[in-house]
C-alpha cells in the first residue's frame, strides 16, 4: 500500500489537483491496490485563517510516514509577498533535501509545439535542475533598505557535494535510460567562482561515465539551442536558476504550461511531485485549467514508485485525450477541467484493459 500526501495548495493548483486524484483512484482501482491519499490543507486560506505556514512536525511526517507528496500550486494575491508560498515550497523542497528537480520536455502531440515543422521526435529531453542551492538558497539581506543608499544581496551558493550529486544524478540517469549525451550549462565565462566550480565537478564526473557524451552550453546559448535545435538534446543538467528559466521555455515546447510535469526527488527519500504551472489565481474554480501537466506529474510518480506499467497506461492515456481533442483550449480542445480528468480516466481504463 502506497501513502501518499496530498497538498491541493491554491488557485487552480485546487482544481488540478482534483483530477490528479481522479487518476491515481482509477489507476488504484485497476490495480486492485488502492492508494492510501491524505490531504493536506496547506495554503494560502490556512496561513489566513491561522497564520501556519508548514505546520511543524510536517516533515518529520512526510519523511517517515508517507511513500510520495502530490502538490497543486501555491501562490494567492492576498498574500502578495508570498510568505506562505515560499515556506511550503521551499521548505519541502530544502527541508526534505529533494535536490532533484526532474523536468521532463516531451512533445507527446506534434500539433501542440509552437516550433515550425517539429515532431514528438525533436522534444525529447529531460531537464534536471539543482533545487536545493544556487540563488535559491536565500542567503543575503538588505543594507540601509528604503533608503538611497540601499544595498541588496543574493548570494549564489554553489557547494562540491551540491553540484556533484545533481551532475552525478544527471549522468546515471542517462546511463540507466540508454541516453548517450549529458549537456551541462553554466555561465562560466561570467559567474567565475560559482560556476567554474560546476566546470571542474562537471570534468570530474563525466570520466566517470565514457560511454556518454558530455557537452555543454552557456546558459544564454543554451535557450537559442532549445529553439533552434532541440532534437540535440537529451539530458540538461544545470543551476536551479537557470532550470527555472529553461523549464518555462521547455514547457512551451511541449505545449504551454498546462503540459509541464515535475518531480522534485530525493533518490533515498520521501520525493514530490507537482505540475510547472503556479495557482493563476485569475482561472482558479473556473473549470478551465488543463489538468494535464497535474496528472503527467501523478505519471511521473507512479514511475518513481516503482509502478512502470501504470505510468505507461497514464501517459497513453493523456495522449489519446490530446490526439482526440478531450482537453482544454490551451491545448486545442472544448472541455472543462473536469470533463478532462473524466476522459483521462476512462481513456486509462480502456488502455490498460
Ligand atoms: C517553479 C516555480 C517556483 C520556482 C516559484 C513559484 C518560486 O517557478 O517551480 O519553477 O521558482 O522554483
Ligand atoms: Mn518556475
Amino acid at each position: 500500500m502506497k501513502r501518499i500526501a496530498i497538498i491541493p495548495g491554491d488557485g487552480i493548483g485546487i482544481d488540478v489537483t482534483r483530477e490528479a486524484v481522479k487518476v491515481l483512484r482509477t489507476v488504484g482501482e485497476i490495480l486492485g491496490r488502492p492508494f492510501e491519499l491524505l490531504e493536506f490543507d496547506y495554503g494560502a486560506d490556512k496561513y489566513l485563517r491561522e497564520g501556519i505556514t508548514l505546520p511543524a512536525g510536517a516533515l518529520d511526517a512526510f519523511r517517515n510516514e508517507f511513500d510520495a507528496i502530490f502538490l497543486g500550486a501555491l501562490g494567492d494575491p492576498r498574500v502578495p509577498d508570498m510568505k506562505h508560498a515560499s515556506d511550503i515550497l521551499f521548505g519541502l523542497r530544502f527541508g526534505l533535501d529533494l535536490y532533484v528537480n526532474h523536468r521532463p520536455v516531451k512533445l507527446l502531440d506534434a500539433a501542440l509545439t509552437p516550433l515550425k515543422d517539429r515532431t514528438e521526435a525533436d522534444v525529447n529531453f529531460v531537464i534536471f535542475r539543482e533545487n536545493t542551492e544556487g540563488l535559491y538558497s536565500g542567503v543575503g539581506g538588505f543594507f540601509k533598505k528604503d533608503s538611497p543608499d540601499e544595498v541588496a544581496t543574493q548570494l549564489d551558493i554553489n557547494t562540491r557535494k551540491g553540484v556533484e550529486r545533481i551532475i552525478e544524478y544527471a549522468f546515471q540517469y542517462a546511463a540507466g535510460h540508454g541516453l548517450t549525451r549529458v549537456t551541462m550549462s553554466d555561465k562560466s565565462n561570467a559567474l567565475r567562482y560559482g560556476h567554474d566550480l560546476w566546470q571542474r565537478v562537471f570534468q570530474v564526473v563525466r570520466a566517470r561515465y565514457p560511454q556518454i557524451e558530455a557537452n555543454h552550453w552557456y546558459i544564454d546559448a543554451l535557450t537559442m539551442q532549445m529553439v533552434k535545435n532541440p532534437g540535440q538534446f537529451q539530458v540538461i543538467v544545470t543551476c536551479n536558476m537557470f532550470g527555472d528559466i529553461i523549464t518555462d521555455l521547455g514547457a512551451q515546447l511541449q505545449g504551454g504550461m498546462g503540459m509541464a510535469a515535475s518531480g522534485n526527488i530525493h533518490p533515498q527519500g520521501t520525493s514530490m511531485f507537482e505540475p510547472v504551472h503556479g495557482s493563476a489565481p485569475k482561472y482558479a474554480g473556473k473549470n478551465v485549467a488543463n489538468p494535464l501537466g497535474a496528472i503527467l506529474a501523478v505519471q511521473m510518480m507512479l514511475e518513481h514508485l516503482g509502478l512502470a506499467e501504470p505510468a505507461r497506461w497514464v501517459e497513453e492515456a493523456v495522449v489519446q485525450a490530446i490526439r482526440q481533442k478531450k482537453t482544454t483550449r490551451d491545448v486545442g480542445g472544448t472541455l472543462g477541467t473536469r470533463q478532462v480528468g473524466d476522459a483521462v480516466c476512462e481513456l486509462i481504463y480502456s488502455v490498460a484493459s
